[in-house]
Formats: structure tokens, sequence, C-alpha cells
């Protein structure tokens, strides 16, 4: 097959397509000319064999220079590339950090509680955030007149629900317990982590938050195992500085009962009731509550306990008010 050898202008045009190149246009160049197989130079070079005598040296003379002066543009070429700015790789250089995204502080916090009581031997149960009063309420031992029951206080569902049953979005995650040790024989120990809401906004409330309840029911579980699975949990979750403080407190279902607050480990705040914030209901799970469940009391026995998540995170953070963890805001959000 006869190939047309570029004549003078061609090459004229080749050189004006390396001077403005740039590094991709220029390596398409370098093959397009050099190519082994199809490269215009490497082609026409082997054209010469086809000639003959003067005509023949003539050519390859031609030719030859023709490469030369190429190959030469192309390697000036390819060192001003590096050289100017646009085209320069400077390994030096630091670039901006790529943005990745995390957990948000909530969810965070509850995976690394699942974690910690995870490997104390708790199992993790989930159950419905809509609950009724049976479960949220009677089943617990709360009096049918008792105050946490009041509409002020509890989100009621509009439903069919028989009016001494009403549904409600769960005001704590006790009903979780109910529900665990109604399809689970005991000895158990388990924890039920998820969103409760309640009809509260200020710096340390919101109307929905997190809690995770806990449970442990054996032959001889006692207050003292309590304590023991608290507050190693705590420290391993919030610091091993944590401060507590326990005082005797009242839940219809657990008796006795107990608060537990923690000390502020932040700036002083008039929101913060001084330094302490209190952070968990606990004791020892009531007979009733037990009988209800189809346990025997005078077999069984064990505690229960309610962390506010939010609080926790307030004080592990030192986050002063508990709505920012609420509002989407980026630039708090990135701080953690
Ligand atoms: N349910 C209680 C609340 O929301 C917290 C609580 C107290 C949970 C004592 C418990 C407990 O399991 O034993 O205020």
């Amino acid at each position: 097959m006869a190939v047309m050898t570029p004549n003078a202008q061609d090459w004229a045009r080749y050189e004006n397509r390396i001077a403005s190149a740039s590094d991709v246009e220029l390596a398409e160049i370098e093959q397009e000319l050099f190519g082994r197989k199809n490269g215009v130079l490497t082609l026409a070079l082997k054209e010469l064999s086809s000639l003959d005598g003067d005509a023949r040296s003539a050519k390859a003379k031609e030719l030859n220079i023709q490469k030369k002066t190429l190959a030469e543009a192309i390697t000036t070429k390819k060192s001003d590339l590096l050289s100017s700015t646009d085209g320069a790789f400077d390994v030096t250089m630091s670039l901006p950090e790529a943005e990745r995204g995390h957990l948000h502080l909530i969810p965070e916090f509850i995976r690394e509680v699942e974690e910690v009581f995870g490997r104390m031997g708790f199992d993790v149960f989930r159950s419905a955030e809509i609950e009724d009063e049976e479960y949220n309420f009677d089943l617990l031992n709360f009096p049918k007149d008792h105050a946490a029951r009041d509409a002020q206080d509890v989100f009621f569902i509009k439903s069919d629900a028989p009016a001494d049953n009403k549904l409600l979005l769960r005001a704590h995650t006790s009903p979780g317990q109910i529900r665990y040790m109604q399809s689970n024989k005991p000895p158990f120990r388990a924890i039920f982590p998820g969103k409760v809401f309640r009809k509260d906004a200020d710096a340390t409330h919101s109307p929905m938050f997190h809690q995770f309840e806990g449970l442990m029911i054996g032959k001889d579980i006692s207050l003292a195992n309590m304590k023991g699975v608290m507050i190693t949990a705590i420290k391993e979750l919030i610091s091993h500085d944590a401060e507590f403080r326990c005082r005797t407190g009242y839940f219809p279902f657990t008796e006795p009962s107990m608060e537990m607050d923690m000390r502020w480990q932040g700036d002083d705040d008039s929101s913060r009731e001084g330094k302490w914030m209190e952070i968990v209901g606990c004791g020892m799970t009531h007979p009733n509550v037990l009988r209800n469940c189809g346990i025997n009391p005078d077999e069984w026995q064990g505690f229960a306990f309610g962390f506010g998540v939010e609080r926790m995170i307030m004080i592990k953070h030192q986050i002063p008010d508990l709505r920012s963890l609420f509002q989407g805001d980026r630039r708090f959000l990135k701080q953690f």
C-alpha cells in the first residue's frame, strides 16, 4: 500500500500542533508521529525501501531531519509543560482535606453503648415507639391515677383504642423491658435503646429524646451488681474521671429506686442546677413487674436502669444546650 509521505507543509503543521499542545494532546501527537505500527514517520521511513538510488538517500536525509526536529520539539514541549504553573505537579503541595461524613453524635453514642454492654454479655432489644397505656404504665406497676399519665406530659394518639388503654408515643424505654420479659426466660441481661417522647422543652429537655434501658435478672442479682455494671459502663462511655452521686428516688417499677447524677465537666451554667446532672434512674425490679411478666419474684430478682442518652453526650462533649443536637447545624456537628 502506498503511503502519502507528508510534505514540508505537513511537517510544519505538526510543529505548530506540538507548540500549542496540552499534555494529553502532546501524547496523542507523539503516538501519531512515532507510533510503532502506524506512526506517520514510522511509515514514511518504511516507504524508503520502495525508492532507489539518489531519490532514496535524499528522502532519507529529509525524513531524518524531520524526525530529529519533531522529537526535539516534543521533548522541549514536555519539559515546558512540566515547569509551567498550570501543568506542574507539585508533590509537596498539601491538598484541601477531602470532607467525609460521619454518624451523628446520638447514633454514634448508642452504637458505643451497644458495644460496651455487649462486651458485658447484654442483649440488645428494640421495640415499638408507639405503645399503649398498658405497656407504658400498667404492666410497669403505675397506679391508674399516677401523675406521669397526664396528657400534659404524654403524647396520646387519636385512635379507636379503648378509653382506658389509649395509644401513645412511649414516654420511656421501660415498656421494652416488659416485652422482653414476656418473651424470654430468666436469667437474662439486655439493653433497650431508642427514642422516647414527652411534652418538655428547655436546655436539658427535648420533646423527643433517647434513652437506653437496662435489665438484669438472675437468682441473686443485687444493687451491688447494678452499681458495678453502671459505673463500669459510664466510665467506658464518658470518661474514667467521671464522678457520680447516688440519691434515693421513686419509680413505680423498682423497689428500692435510685437516681444517679454525674458531675458536669464544662463551665458552670445556671441551667445545670449546680454542678450535677441527673442521668439515670434505676433500682431493683419490683416484684409486681416480674409477676406481670410471668416471672416468679420468689425465685428471680434483678435490677433495671434507664439512662438519658442526650444528657450523657452533653457531659461527654461539654455541650451546654441539648437542643444543639437536634438543630442540624453542620458547623456544630462537624466539631465532633
Ligand atoms: N423510665 C424512667 C424514666 O424515664 C427511667 C428509669 C428509672 C428506668 C428506673 C428504669 C428504672 O429501668 O429502673 O424516667
